[in-house]
């Protein structure tokens, strides 16, 4: 019953990864301060220690890890080798042994550190590897400890203890255990298929109670106090969406080109694009683009495009004989917006307007 643990094989496994993590993490130290390119923040900052901190810190529990399962194991193979020889009689000495070797290495820990003048590069791959490390450690002392469970089990066998696992389980599923089955085996008996009558597993009553607990919950909150129901949950979210649109496209009022650009027809846009027009465009269109300086806006005569993308365009780009480029001055919403205007005139036609320019555009559309 003696459980072989080579202590010496270990060791020297563990130097030997050690000697590579840190070689390695001097190696990418090298590589980092070579290449000072859009660095993360290093692992130990997020701590907020020191390189060598955290190194020293990390250091210090791996060996401490390898402590604790260095000593486990040699207390582990002294039980067994107790409990080979003398079955019967184990006094509390054995046990107090134990324990003192499992102490003495988290009083070493509490050791305070000193904080060192020297730098030691820890790079954060270094860290990562160093943990798994830890990880794999812990795994190890865990397995150990169940071995000496079980070993101390086979000392102590009075007190039978089912595992913590074992009750959790029995108390989530209550089954009868196979020995007594007959006790709750039913009377009938169908071509040798007969029924247990087992109690219900309580993980599922009880999740059954939770759920009526929660209908009742949800039936009030939903039903009787308001709670905000799902076909108004979308329509607040489809409310929200379009607001978040609107909000997105007076952002970037760029997004509107004579390529996409839609003649609105609103009259909060109309009157936005009648204050752009009486400000700019009045001087030489005339009021309401009866034509001066520049052409009569409000007949079908077009020397450029007469649909709201060709206007746009025009007036965005400018033209020739003094029709400057507004581009610069009023971003997209606003070309929209006079442009938009400048489509619903009412037609000003001689005496009253002026002459017409240009190309009949009706006429141009059905040609
Ligand atoms: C300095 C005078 C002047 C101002 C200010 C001016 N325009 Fe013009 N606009 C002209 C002239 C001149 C033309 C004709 C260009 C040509 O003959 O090629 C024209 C042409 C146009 C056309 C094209 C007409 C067609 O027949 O294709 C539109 C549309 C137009 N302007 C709208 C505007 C708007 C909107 C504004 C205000 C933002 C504006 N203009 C301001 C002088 C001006």
């Amino acid at each position: 019953m003696k459980t072989h643990f080579n202590i010496k094989g270990f060791l020297t496994v563990i130097g030997t990864l050690f000697l590579s993590v840190i070689s390695f993490s001097q190696d990418a130290a090298e590589a980092v301060s070579a290449a000072p390119v859009a660095q993360e923040i290093p692992m130990y900052e997020k701590f907020g220690l020191t390189s060598t901190e955290l190194f020293i810190l990390m250091v210090s529990f791996t060996i401490l890890l390898v402590i604790v399962v260095v000593s486990i194991s040699s207390s582990t193979s002294k039980i067994a080798d107790y409990t080979a020889k003398n079955k019967s009689k184990i006094n509390g000495k054995g046990l107090l042994l134990i324990l003192g070797l499992m102490v003495a290495p988290s009083a070493f820990s509490a050791e305070p550190l000193e904080r060192p003048t020297f730098e030691i590069p820890f790079t954060d791959t270094a860290f990562w590897i160093v943990l798994s490390f830890d990880i794999i450690l812990i795994m190890i002392i865990l397995y150990m400890v169940g071995i000496m469970n079980g070993l101390l089990y086979a000392i102590y066998p009075k007190k039978p203890r089912k595992s913590i696992w074992k009750r959790w389980q029995k108390s989530l599923v209550d089954a009868t255990p196979i020995e007594s089955e007959a006790s709750i085996l039913m009377d009938h008996d169908y071509d040798g298929i007969k029924e247990l009558d087992n109690n219900l597993p309580p993980w599922w009553k009880y999740g059954f109670y939770v759920t009526i607990v929660w209908a009742v919950g949800y039936l009030a909150y939903y039903h009787l106090l308001g709670g905000v129901l799902q076909e108004e949950e979308y329509l607040i979210e489809m409310a929200e969406g379009e607001a978040a649109v609107a909000q997105y496209k007076l952002d970037h009022p760029e997004l509107v080109t004579a390529d996409n650009v839609e003649q609105l027809t609103d009259a909060q846009s109309i009157s936005k694009g009648r204050s752009i027009f009486t400000e700019f465009c009045v001087t030489c269109h005339m009021e309401g683009g009866a034509g001066g300086a520049g052409p009569n806006l409000t007949d079908n005569y077009w020397i450029y495009g007469g649909d709201i993308k060709g206007v746009f365009k025009t007036i965005s780009e400018g033209a020739d004989n003094g029709m400057k480029a507004w581009n610069t001055q009023l971003n997209g919403l606003e070309i929209q917006a006079v442009a938009s205007y400048v489509m619903q005139l009412d037609p000003i036609l001689p005496p009253l307007g002026q002459e017409p320019k240009g190309d009949n555009f009706i006429e141009k559309i059905i040609e």
